[in-house]
């Protein structure tokens, strides 16, 4: 009786934490996924480190604490914009094994074989994570890796105690991970599901994690960790060797630069679509009153289902890793792009996506998550990260804790066949050995006037790009808080499939019947939510944080 008051205390902080309403800070903030992981980044910054220890420290806590998208065994994307103004962003997305070959998922008579790329030791993508988090501090962090890995080793080896939400995310993936005794032994009581309140102890987590503070990259790419995944792969037909892991590096990249109004928008580049294909559906929007047309009216979302057709059609042709493919980002990203590309828009008829096909280019030429940190000093940070599907390939690395992604099925694993968020490739996406597969996550930072006003991104596979789209319009065009601006529902559009799905209270019904009107085609309420897109707004010398409501998460600022 007396540990069940003690849990449900624990359990009512939890879920106290995961606000609706954005939370004000003056010093630093942080809005994750998970409340736990935004204290301990929040934690970080208090104790003097800057929002790069404290975005470091929460994509590790993040790992222990959200393991469906919170990852080591994945990748992702972050942008850093740091006080003097400047921009980078790094590239920690998984690549393809040296083993790996275009067809690999095809059988004899060149047919998808089902599950393959999504569900097998084949599907698993060498892991950036670590280096990506370890590449950041050691460039941009001001603490020691020990510091900011602390916490995340306290809370595996320590635990903490599940609410509502993971228990019933853990049951639910017993399904999937039912043939692998490594990932049962880890979300399950012996077989028995886990309920709110239980402690949750990762021991093989917090050893990998200890590792990795001691050793530094070595501690996961060589050794036992290295032993460890290797072992996993030989075991069951995985592709990852040793010298896949050895090889492993994140890439500085320079960010997509945009402008919209009197905003200018960094991005994440290739390998992921997501900054090109925001930058050019604002270039696409700007020219439009959007404000004056009002937010959920049917034409400002007729002219944005027309900027996201062309987008997306633009996104299966011409994008893909860059150190493997041409991708013409200036082009596509462009304002004279923009301008011919939507040329043929008609405002009053939806187009064809079968007509639309890609834009002419010159010849030379199910889950993830967001966190984004903020401190006073004006250093930000944007991060994506995700083993791909919820809970990745749901295979744990015996004995080394942590799940594996199955981001293999980014590829396009055959030509003009949908992957599973239904989007399309060709030639730019194909899988060669060691190329990174494209992406749609689209960690971006706003800035105006030289002062960091947005930091967002989001999950949702293809429709990542669209609620990051929707927020950058609600905050700029419409001027909205912060808590309207993401908490408001949202929809989806991409080319291919030719339909709109959109969320609950999303369109009244007079703006649904002018979209049917002009030619939208399967217009359709969505039966999930779309994005979790945990952001801060610096506005009227405060930081305000939001967790998305869609979601248990948290906020944490001081
Ligand atoms: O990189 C991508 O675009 C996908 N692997 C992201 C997957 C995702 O967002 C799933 N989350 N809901």
């Amino acid at each position: 009786m007396k540990y069940g008051v003690f849990f449900l205390c624990l359990l009512s902080v939890a879920i106290m934490a995961a606000s609706p309403s954005a939370v004000r800070g003056k010093n630093g903030m942080v809005a994750s996924r998970s409340a736990l992981a935004s204290t301990v980044g929040m934690e970080i910054m208090k104790k003097g480190g800057n929002a790069i220890d404290a975005a470091v420290a929460t994509g590790f806590a993040l790992a222990v604490t959200y393991p469906s998208a919170g990852n080591i065994g994945g990748g992702g994307f972050m942008v850093v914009r740091l006080a003097n103004g400047k921009v980078e962003t790094l590239d920690f997305r998984e690549v393809a094994p040296a083993a790996a070959s275009r067809d690999m998922y095809l059988d004899g008579e060149g047919n998808v074989v089902k599950g393959l790329s999504t569900r097998s030791h084949k599907a698993i993508g060498v892991p950036g994570s670590v280096d990506g988090l370890l590449e950041v501090l050691s460039k941009h962090g001001s603490l020691s890796r020990q510091e900011v890995l602390a916490p995340a080793i306290k809370l595996a080896r320590d635990g903490f105690v599940l609410n509502e939400d993971l228990a019933e995310q853990f049951k639910n993936q017993h399904r999937f991970m039912k043939q692998y005794p490594a990932s049962m032994a880890q979300f399950s009581k012996d077989g028995v599901p886990f309920v709110a309140g239980d402690l949750w102890k990762q021991p093989d987590l917090a050893n990998t994690l200890e590792r990795i503070a001691k050793e530094g990259r070595d501690g996961f790419y060589k050794g036992k960790t290295a032993d460890l995944i290797v072992a996993e792969m030989k075991n069951s037909g995985g592709l990852i060797s040793h010298e896949d892991l050895a090889n492993y590096r994140s890439k500085w990249r320079a960010p997509v630069k945009g402008t919209y109004r009197d905003h200018t928008i960094w991005t994440m580049p290739p390998p992921s679509s997501g900054g090109v294909l925001l930058v050019q559906m604002l270039n696409m929007l700007e020219p439009h009153k959007i404000g004056e047309m009002g937010y959920g009216s049917a034409a400002v979302v007729h002219l944005m289902i027309e900027a996201q057709r062309r987008a997306y059609a633009d996104r299966a042709e011409h994008l893909g890793d860059p150190d493997y493919y041409k991708v013409p980002v200036e082009m596509l990203t462009s304002k004279e792009y923009a301008r011919k590309r939507f040329a043929d828009m008609d405002p009053e008829k939806a187009s064809d996506s079968d007509l639309i096909g890609a834009g002419e280019v010159p010849a030379e030429s199910m889950e993830t998550t967001h966190y984004s940190v903020m401190d006073a000093r004006g250093n930000a940070v944007a991060c994506t990260t995700t083993l791909n599907h919820g809970y990745g390939s749901r295979i744990v690395a015996s004995g080394a804790g942590f799940l594996l992604n199955n981001e293999m099925d980014d590829f396009s694993v055959k030509a003009n066949t949908f992957n599973s968020y239904r989007l399309l490739g060709g030639v730019a996406n194909e899988i060669q050995p060691g190329k990174r597969m494209l992406s749609s996550m689209t960690p971006t930072i706003i800035t105006r006037d030289d002062l960091v006003v947005l930091v967002t991104g989001s999950p949702g596979g293809s429709t990542i790009i669209n609620t990051v789209f929707q927020v950058v319009l609600n905050v700029v065009d419409h001027k909205m808080d912060l808590s309207d601006a993401v908490a408001l529902p949202r929809f989806h559009s991409q080319w291919k499939p030719n339909r709109v799905v959109f969320e609950p209270h999303c369109f009244s019904p007079d703006t649904l019947s002018i979209l049917k009107l002009k030619g939208h085609k399967e217009l359709t309420e969505a039966r999930w939510r779309l994005g979790d897109a945990n952001s801060i707004v610096f506005k009227d010398g405060y930081l305000w944080g939001m967790s998305d409501p869609r979601n248990t998460g948290g906020a944490s600022g001081y």
